[in-house]
């Protein structure tokens, strides 16, 4: 690709690194389109050299975009259309925070495989995706785009996300590259509030945010979206430490970098350049190889070089690696690569792709309570009540190309379960012969939550919890009916109050194309629930950021017996989660029992194998995601009082018990430091094992000798 580097004029060069929509490349610029035009302040000349397009609709549109360009073009490389599939293509998937409930890297990779096979039939070259930001606040609204809580968790869906985009490599037909965003810490936003601050350690940088970002980059992305947040006060679009210290430098990654939407202008905003001219001056030497939707270096970066403060190897550098994606995607040999109407018509929204749908969606809801009253069976007749019984956009948010209306509702999968339905959240709505008809049901099956909308981007909550609406929904029914099931659709951890006292309550997230049968098939039992949080249900607003992977503090609070005044406690409210990171129920109920360790007192060399006994004491089969937790007792800095090292999804049958085996190796009890340097300490670490962070069982081992 150098040779080819070599042939572009300056101009050229700075056009690859300017991704726009691709409405510019078809529409009559003086007339349709002269709003974005003149904002960005970009002619005709410019747009026809830019290197990249953001979104496309369809495989037709595609083809007319790549052939306007390449037949004004003069270097006649194609350009590479970008997207965001998010939890599908058409197909669409539970949306991340759920597909995390499933602890199923595998499922989620199946996930990715579809989304790669639908998309790239609109001529998609890269998506997107995955979003590996960690986050522990639930008022954040893009946690519903991520995978929760934990480093390991995070870093294990992105990577197989990673992957299944990828499949077997580019030289296949139906895949495409992933961009991982965004980069970095977005998710720690202060109180939830998108795009706001972020002042965090290096340290937290280090152990916590930063590894799922490298974990998508070794499994294969190919690119890195910039966040829109600051670290260390400087916006992370045009921030040198980021892109250059840990990216390039520490992790010696060759990954083309992008700025989110407009996010390179927006360091205007944020008070750190004075015009254009300084902001493509600060995004080229701080390490930005694309600006999405703005324009600094199309319009300055010529004359920042010619004045020579930006030296032509930093364009250069930046060019050469998006050029190399070109190439590695084959779009010299097919400009057009995947995009086919046919190819579409026949594999989008098949059969297939929706049972892997359904798939997914079955082991992403998440039990959170069950006195027995469910399963429920086909007998049982059912009052479908509150705003999602009828509700048909309930595949979640984000899914662009996804049809929210045309896939069964609540009430149309229960059918012949249900004997009244009615959505109004409105209590007085309700007349006398409604509470009637209420009343001849065997179970009340509520289903409540936040809009579809309510989550994502700019969708922050200062208080992420049901309307007041429906909460008295809730009250009421729960006076008049004495057996309530709720269902919750939402995007984020909800405070949920009273409705814990729901007879079962089922965290349904938003399942995707086949959210209903789903949840019929789980109601029905016909599908064991076998989801777990992957971020913690704080009780109260005042708790967050609340998380399972917390310091000790010097004064730690041991518990209910813990009548000690001067410690680190509310005196409003307990320290716990209303529901803890890896928690979930079964129908089936599991026991845990018989921790055992190859050694106990073990050196860095040893390999520990750690079996424990799981039995099913029920009569009915199912799957449990069973947890591994370590604690290191004494480090040369206080570590955090559990972190997940190990979990693996196991079918058990009933009455069956099965010895789990688990391996652990230095690496998992190693440890970063501020520095990012990784340490190692001899001493004692207690292992837990369960189904959830709120553990059962533990052993205490020691490491003897060190290497750091
Ligand atoms: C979002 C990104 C997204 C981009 C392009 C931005 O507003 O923050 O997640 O990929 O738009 O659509």
């Amino acid at each position: 690709m150098k040779e080819l580097l070599m042939t572009l004029s300056r101009k050229e060069k700075i056009g690859q690194m300017l991704q726009i929509a691709p409405f510019f490349f078809v529409k009559d610029l003086k007339v349709e389109v002269a709003g974005p035009v003149e904002a960005l302040n970009l002619d005709e000349e410019k747009i026809f050299l830019a290197g990249s397009v953001l979104g496309i609709g369809n495989p037709n549109e595609m083809i007319e975009v790549q052939q306007k360009y390449l037949e004004k073009s003069r270097h006649k490389i194609p350009m590479l259309f970008m997207a965001d599939i998010i939890h599908g293509y058409k197909t669409i998937f539970p949306v991340p925070i759920a597909m995390a409930s499933s602890f199923s890297p595998k499922l989620a990779q199946a996930c990715a495989r579809v989304s790669a096979l639908e998309a790239s039939t609109s001529g998609i070259h890269v998506t997107f995706s995955p979003m590996a930001d960690l986050s522990r606040d639930p008022r954040w609204g893009r946690v519903v785009e991520g995978f929760g809580e934990d480093p390991l968790l995070i870093g294990d869906m992105s990577a197989a996300m990673v992957k299944g985009y990828i499949g077997e490599g580019y030289d296949k037909p139906g895949t495409i590259a992933s961009c991982v965003k965004h980069f970095a810490a977005y998710g720690a936003a202060e109180a939830g509030r998108d795009y706001n601050t972020v002042d965090m350690s290096r340290l937290s940088l280090y152990s916590t945010y930063l590894p799922s970002y490298l974990r998508a980059l070794e499994a294969g992305a190919r690119l890195v979206m910039t966040s829109f947040n600051t670290v260390d006060g400087v916006p992370c679009t045009v921030n040198p430490f980021l892109l250059r210290e840990v990216l390039r430098g520490r992790w010696g990654s060759n990954a083309v970098t992008i700025s989110d939407y407009d996010s390179l202008k927006q360091i205007l905003a944020h008070g750190v350049a004075e015009n254009m001219k300084e902001v493509a001056y600060r995004g080229v030497t701080g390490g930005l190889d694309i600006e999405m939707q703005s324009a600094a270096y199309a319009n300055h970066l010529e004359t920042l070089i010619e004045e020579g403060r930006v030296e032509e190897h930093l364009l250069d550098e930046a060019v050469l690696r998006i050029l190399e994606l070109k190439k590695d995607l084959g779009l010299f040999e097919d400009p057009y690569r995947g995009a086919s109407s046919e190819l579409a018509d026949k594999i989008v929204l098949s059969e297939a792709h929706l049972a892997a749908s359904l798939e997914v969606a079955k082991e992403s809801a998440v039990l959170l309570e069950n006195d027995g009253i469910l399963p429920f069976n086909k007998e049982t007749k059912i009052a479908l009540i509150g705003p999602y019984a009828t509700e048909r956009n309930i595949i979640g948010p984000w899914h662009w190309h996804g049809c929210w209306n045309c896939h069964e509702h609540l009430a149309e999968a229960l059918v012949d379960q249900t004997i009244f339905v009615k959505s109004d959240p409105s209590v007085e709505s309700y007349s006398h012969a409604d509470v009637q008809k209420i009343l001849a049901a065997d179970i009340v099956v509520l289903a409540l939550g936040e809009k579809e909308w309510e989550s994502g981007e700019a969708h922050s909550k200062s208080n992420p919890t049901l309307s007041k609406e429906q909460k008295e929904l809730f009250s009421w029914i729960r006076r008049i009916h004495p057996k309530v099931v709720t269902l919750l659709f939402n995007g984020r951890p909800f405070i949920l109050d009273d409705i814990v006292t729901s007879n079962a309550l089922l965290e349904c997230w938003f399942l995707g194309s086949m959210s209903s049968q789903a949840i019929r098939s789980i109601l029905l039992g016909e599908t064991n629930p076998s989801g777990k949080l992957p971020m913690s249900f704080p009780r109260n607003v005042g708790q967050i950021p609340i998380y399972y992977n917390h310091l000790n503090t010097g004064r730690p609070y041991l518990g209910e017996h813990d009548h000690n005044e001067y410690v680190s406690k509310y005196l409003d409210v307990k320290n716990t989660p209303q529901y803890p990171f890896g928690y979930g129920k079964s129908y089936s109920e599991f026991v845990y029992e018989n921790l055992q360790v190859s050694k106990k007192v073990f050196s860095p060399t040893d390999i520990l194998q750690v079996t424990v006994d799981v039995t099913n004491h029920s009569d009915r089969d199912g799957q449990e995601i069973v947890q591994l937790y370590l604690y290191d007792k004494v480090g040369r800095i206080s570590r955090p009082v559990q972190e997940l090292k190990r979990y693996t999804k196991v079918w058990i049958h009933g009455q069956e018990k099965k010895t789990i085996a688990f391996q652990l190796s230095e690496k998992d009890f190693s440890y970063v430091m501020p520095d990012g340097s990784t340490v190692l300490d001899s001493g004692e670490f207690v292992l837990y094992v369960g189904g959830s962070s709120n553990h059962t069982i533990e052993t205490t081992i020691t490491l003897k000798g060190t290497r750091a």
